[in-house]
Order: C-alpha cells, then sequence, then structure tokens
C-alpha cells in the first residue's frame, strides 16, 4: 500500500531501526511536558508514536490539535523502548514510533460511547453508534471469529462437493412457523412477496434439479416474538442433499462443527480473548443422540442443556394417583401431569421468601403452584408435607432417590406445557445456583424421533413441529389417516380423524425424521429428511388442513416439482449467529451481528423502520393506517 508501509498492530522488535508509515485513531494522548505519546489504533492493535521537543518541536506542538478518534498519518523510526517503559500488555509494548512527520487526515467529533475493550453502557446506545461501537476490540474479533465461521463451513462443505447457489430473497408466504415480513409488488399491484423464513423450498428444488449437494449462507427473515437468541433477521448455514440417510446429514454436520470449532481455536488472532471456545476440550464427533420422549421426560425441553445431565426431572404421576394429596391426585386423575425437581444438598439453599419468589415464577408461567419439601432423615418437610402420610412421603422420596438435605421442587396442572414450561425453568435456575453453566463446557448433542405434529387445543388443529415437509416415520398410516381425513364431514381434519375413530394420542405419537442439534440448552440446527413424493406430501397438508386447492395454489410449484422425478433429499441448517453467540459466550445475539436490530425490533442506527413518502405509498396501492 502506498499510503501506509505496516498496520499498527503488526511492529514488533524485529521492525527496529525500520521508517514506517502507519495510519489509524488516536485511542489516547499523553502529554508529558516536553514529549507526547499518541497510542494509535488499527484493525490490527496498538502502537505508541513518539513526539519530543529534542527532535523535532514544531511537530510536538502539531500534536495538540490531534484528539481521540481522530483520524492519522504518521511516518517515523520503530525504536525499541527502554526496560521500564515496555509495556507487556500490549503486543507492540516493546517498540514505539519517533515521529518524523505526522498529518491529521480527519478530525472526529467527541463519540458518545467510548472505543474501550470493557466498555458498559447502555446497550441500545451501542447500537445508535454501532460504527463507533464495532471499532472496539472485542467487536472486531467478533466479526473475525465470524468470518472465519463461515469460511470454515464453506471450506468442508466444498470439499465434500456441496454446491454454493443463491436463492431468491424476493419470495412468497409459506408456513414455517413464524410470521412472513412481505414487501409489496409495484408492478404487481395489491400482491406482495415475502421475504424467506428459510431457503426451505428453494433447497429442494434444487434437489429436484439434480444438484445433488447444494449449501448456501443464507439470510433469513422471521418475524417472531423477540427472544435474546432471536433476531428477524440471521443466517443460517443452509445444507441439503440428495438420496441421504439421517445418519449421513448428521455425520456432514458433525464434520462442519468440528471444522468449525478447530479452525476458531487455532487461529493466532483470537490468542488475546477469552471466549469459551478458545478454553473448551476438543470436540469431538459422534455427538450423543437422544429421543425427543427421553428428553421431555427427563428435562421437560427438546433442547436440554446437558451440562447439567445429571439434574434430571421425577415424572410424578403414578405416585400422585394413590396419594392423599387432593391437588396431586386430582391432576393425576384428569391425565395432567406432575413433575418434580430434586435439588441435591439445597434444603437450606433457599430463604423463605426466595421459595415465595420461585412460586411467584412458576404461577407466571400459568401454574396453580410450585410444592417445594425439604427431605431430612425423618421424612419430608414443609409446605404441603402435613398432606402426605408417612408411607406416602417414603415412597416419594424414593422416586426421587432423594437424601436428607435435598430440596424437591413440584409442579402439577392439567395442561403438560405448563409444568414443562416450569420445571425446564426450575432446572436452569438450580444448574445455575449448582454453577453447572460454565459456558466453556459444551454439551453437544442432537435430538431425534420428534413428533410429527403438534396438537393445539385451543383450535383443534394440527401444526407440522418441524415444517410440513418433514418426512414423517409411519408414512402409511400418515396415508391411512389423511384418507380417513378427506372422508369427513367436519370443518378440521382432527375432528374428521376422531370422528373416523382415531385416538387423539395415536395423532401425537406420531413421529418424523427430524434432527436438531443442541448446544448448552440452545437450538443451534435443524432439519429432516423430506417428502419426495407428492401424494405424501398432500396427506401430510390434508391433516395439516391444507387441503388440495390450498395446496395447488400456495404450494403448486413444490407439488408439480414432486411429480417431475423427486429424489430422496434431505438436509439441515444452522444459525450462525446462535452458533457463534455460543462459542463466544454470549447472551445476546446482537453482540454477534454487525448490525443488529434492537429488542424491538428496530435498527437504531439508520433508524427505521420508517415512513415512506404517501406517493410511494400510492403508487404500491398500499394506504397505511396509523395506530390508534
Ligand atoms: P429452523 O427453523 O429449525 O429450520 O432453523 C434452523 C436454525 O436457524 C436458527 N434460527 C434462528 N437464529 C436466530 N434468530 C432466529 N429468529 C432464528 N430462527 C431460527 C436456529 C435454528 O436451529 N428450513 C429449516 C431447516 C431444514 O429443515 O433444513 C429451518 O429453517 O439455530
Amino acid at each position: 500500500m502506498k499510503n501506509r508501509t505496516h498496520r499498527c498492530g503488526d511492529l514488533r522488535k524485529e521492525h527496529v531501526g525500520q521508517t514506517v508509515t502507519v495510519c489509524g485513531w488516536v485511542d489516547t494522548k499523553r502529554d508529558r511536558g516536553g514529549v507526547a505519546f499518541i497510542l494509535l489504533r488499527d484493525v490490527a492493535g496498538k502502537v505508541q508514536l513518539t513526539f519530543s521537543e529534542e527532535t523535532d518541536p514544531a511537530l510536538l506542538a502539531q500534536t495538540k490539535e490531534a484528539r481521540g478518534e481522530f483520524v492519522l498519518s504518521a511516518t517515523g523510526k520503530v525504536c525499541a523502548r527502554e526496560e521500564g517503559n515496555r509495556t507487556q500488555t500490549m503486543a507492540t509494548g516493546d517498540i514505539e514510533i519517533v515521529v518524523e512527520k505526522f498529518e491529521i487526515l480527519n478530525t472526529a467529533v467527541t463519540p458518545a460511547i467510548e472505543v474501550r475493550d470493557d466498555l458498559k453502557c447502555d446497550p441500545e446506545l451501542r447500537l445508535k453508534h454501532r460504527f463507533i461501537d464495532l471499532r472496539r476490540r472485542p467487536m472486531q474479533a467478533m466479526l473475525q471469529a465470524r468470518a472465519k465461521l463461515v469460511s470454515m463451513a464453506r471450506a468442508t462443505l466444498e470439499a465434500e462437493g456441496f454446491l454454493d447457489v443463491e436463492t431468491p430473497v424476493l419470495y412468497k408466504r409459506t408456513p414455517e412457523g413464524a410470521r412472513d415480513f412481505i414487501v409489496p409488488s409495484r408492478a404487481h399491484r395489491g400482491q406482495f412477496y415475502a421475504l424467506p423464513q428459510s431457503p426451505q423450498l428453494f433447497k429442494q428444488l434444487c434437489m429436484i434439479s439434480g444438484l445433488d449437494r447444494y449449501f448456501q449462507i443464507a439470510r433469513c427473515f422471521r418475524d417472531e416474538d423477540k427472544r435474546a437468541d432471536r433476531q428477524p433477521e440471521f443466517t443460517q448455514i443452509d445444507i441439503e442433499m440428495s438420496f441421504p440417510t439421517v445418519d449421513d446429514v448428521i455425520e456432514l454436520f458433525e464434520k462442519v462443527v468440528t471444522n468449525i470449532f478447530e479452525g476458531i481455536r487455532k487461529d493466532e488472532r483470537f490468542k488475546d480473548q477469552s471466549w469459551p471456545v478458545l478454553s473448551a476440550g476438543d470436540v469431538k464427533p459422534p455427538f450423543e443422540r437422544m429421543t425427543y420422549e427421553q428428553a421431555m421426560r427427563d428435562y421437560s425441553i427438546d433442547r436440554p442443556d446437558l451440562r447439567s445431565r445429571d439434574l434430571k426431572l421425577t415424572e410424578l404421576n403414578e405416585w400422585s394417583a394413590g396419594c392423599s394429596f387432593n391437588a396431586f391426585k386430582g391432576t393425576a386423575e384428569k391425565k395432567g401431569l406432575i413433575k418434580g425437581l430434586r435439588c441435591p444438598g439445597m434444603a437450606e439453599a433457599f430463604s423463605t421468601g426466595q421459595l415465595k419468589n420461585l412460586e411467584r415464577d412458576a404461577k407466571g408461567m400459568g401454574a396453580t403452584g410450585l410444592a417445594n419439601l425439604k427431605v431430612t432423615e425423618a421424612g419430608l418437610e414443609g409446605g404441603i408435607a402435613k398432606f402426605i402420610p408417612e408411607p406416602e412421603q417414603k415412597a416419594m422420596i424414593e422416586a426421587f432417590g432423594a437424601k436428607p438435605g435435598d430440596l424437591l421442587l413440584i409442579c402439577a396442572h392439567e395442561k403438560h406445557k405448563i409444568v414443562h414450561a416450569v420445571m425446564h425453568n426450575m432446572r436452569v435456575l438450580i444448574a445455575e445456583k449448582l454453577g453447572l453453566s460454565d459456558p466453556s463446557n459444551f454439551a453437544i448433542c442432537w435430538v431425534v424421533d420428534f413428533p410429527l405434529f403438534e396438537y393445539r387445543e385451543e383450535d383443534e388443529k394440527l401444526f407440522a413441529s418441524h415444517h410440513p415437509f418433514t418426512l414423517p416415520q409411519n408414512v402409511k398410516r400418515v396415508q391411512e389417516l389423511a384418507e380417513i381425513s378427506r372422508a369427513g364431514k367436519e370443518p378440521h381434519p382432527v375432528a374428521r380423524m376422531l370422528r373416523g375413530g382415531v385416538e387423539i394420542e395415536e395423532i401425537i405419537a406420531l413421529r418424523n425424521n427430524q434432527y436438531d442439534l443442541v448446544v448448552n440448552g440452545i437450538e443451534i440446527a435443524g432439519g429432516s429428511i423430506r417428502m419426495h413424493r407428492n401424494d405424501m406430501q398432500a396427506d401430510v397438508f390434508e391433516l395439516i388442513g391444507i387441503g388440495k386447492e390450498e395446496s395447488e395454489k400456495k404450494f403448486g410449484f413444490l407439488m408439480s416439482a414432486l411429480a417431475h422425478g423427486a429424489p430422496p433429499h434431505g438436509g439441515i441448517a444452522s444459525g450462525v449467529d446462535r452458533l457463534l453467540m455460543l462459542l463466544l459466550g454470549l447472551d445476546n445475539i446482537a453482540d454477534v451481528i454487525a448490525f443488529p436490530k434492537s429488542a424491538s425490533g428496530r435498527d437504531l442506527m439508520i433508524d427505521t423502520p420508517n415512513d415512506v413518502e404517501p406517493a410511494l405509498l400510492k403508487e404500491l396501492g398500499i394506504q397505511s393506517v396509523p395506530k390508534p
């Protein structure tokens, strides 16, 4: 480069004696009467520029103009620092540049946030001034790790014969679980594109086109309720392959994940970071596999955090059916769910007030209560213990495998969903308290054998639990059920099947060919084997209430493609942002995205979403109704 010879952070002892030119931002400036020091920062690090009256008084005077975040170019000789003046904490700490010439390339107003590694300030302020926030070393290192992650995935997939194919961003509304962002068409007034929630159907179409192995680093858009691990706009490593077994996809993806871990761990640029991925042990495939049923039974969640694998939940339905405590007994009789958590050695870990707070949290999730019992040598103590006679207490202690000094937390409700939510939350809290949530301990597992459908009682409807293109395990039975549904007259498929003599339990028990990869309780990837025949696809559509007419209208292209010799195919997609968040030990997904949206879905820096000119709306045939 003509304008500089070196990057600030790259200069070392071996450059001593050379005349160099560096460019960068003023990080800090110190005046020491007769000498001035400027720490100049660029992407590679910081270097000390030294100006002294002895060498050049005019130049020293000129430094008075330079302030924080000014952009400078400086030329001078690299000199070794004297013994006592070395800075061990800086990679360039052994040297300094004795400046002979410097130029202010640009001035800077005082930034709203400080450019310092350990900045603590309002996250929204950081988002509003993101271009400043990104000057900080942790943010630049994050972006480098992100690029490394993507390049490792790309290299692994290309080596395995996968072809990078770009798919459209102006897409069509499809049922993938979240709300769509829609884009009005000017040329086709009154009609809309939708932004893809994922390239799901296009990657399937790539297989039908004979591409055999597809991948894409794909941007996805979902208008969902906000969570710390969700962004409306996020990135997937998206993969699809033809003729695979579940094992083929799983093994391939294990290779991708392992290479990502290794790539980041070996990258010299990250040595100064304290990321969990750098201190963790090696990640070795094959990763453990667990069925959905096992995950729900032991952990009440389909993405269990196995760093606390021994902290398992105990189902108490059998115990409750014969117990004297009416609330539990009644719940068991109504086919509700009663589950408890043994908190080892924690009988005295919570004050009465804290236990009340736990119960309040449980009630906030819809529970009627959260029982707490202390295990003593004599039996159970506290709360509901008085309603439980001694032999029943003994049986309960046995069911939990509990010991004196343990605390038992129990939740019972007719709605299983509520019990699962409460007990999962309790498990997370107790694991945290027991110190079982070390971010550098990566507990990785596949969850498999998911339900084919989720049944929403409120509206008696079935939804595909992954997405409606996932291959059922029992295709033949799904076909029979679809026939029963088609023959019925009731408005919904569930009602039609029930009328046809099918039990709801059977429908709920159907399983699919889905696999999710879970790391420390976070789902970082999900995929499935798909339906490659259009009659199978029509059957599943039928059961989720998409009849022939609607499926033709919404998915005519897919149904037609499936009828043109679609090969068996399957794939997976992984959230780049979520994976990176875990590797770097961050709690908020916004911290791993260069320009993320705020918690309320706004880009605070460029200030959007925003109004558009009425004329543009008119052209699009859209009328905007202000919020009341
Ligand atoms: P799924 O919906 O499970 O599958 O998404 C795959 C992965 O994408 C990540 N992810 C998100 N990350 C950040 N913000 C979000 N709002 C968000 N939503 C999802 C998660 C998740 O595991 N087409 C299918 C994949 C397939 O079947 O091949 C799909 O998108 O890490």
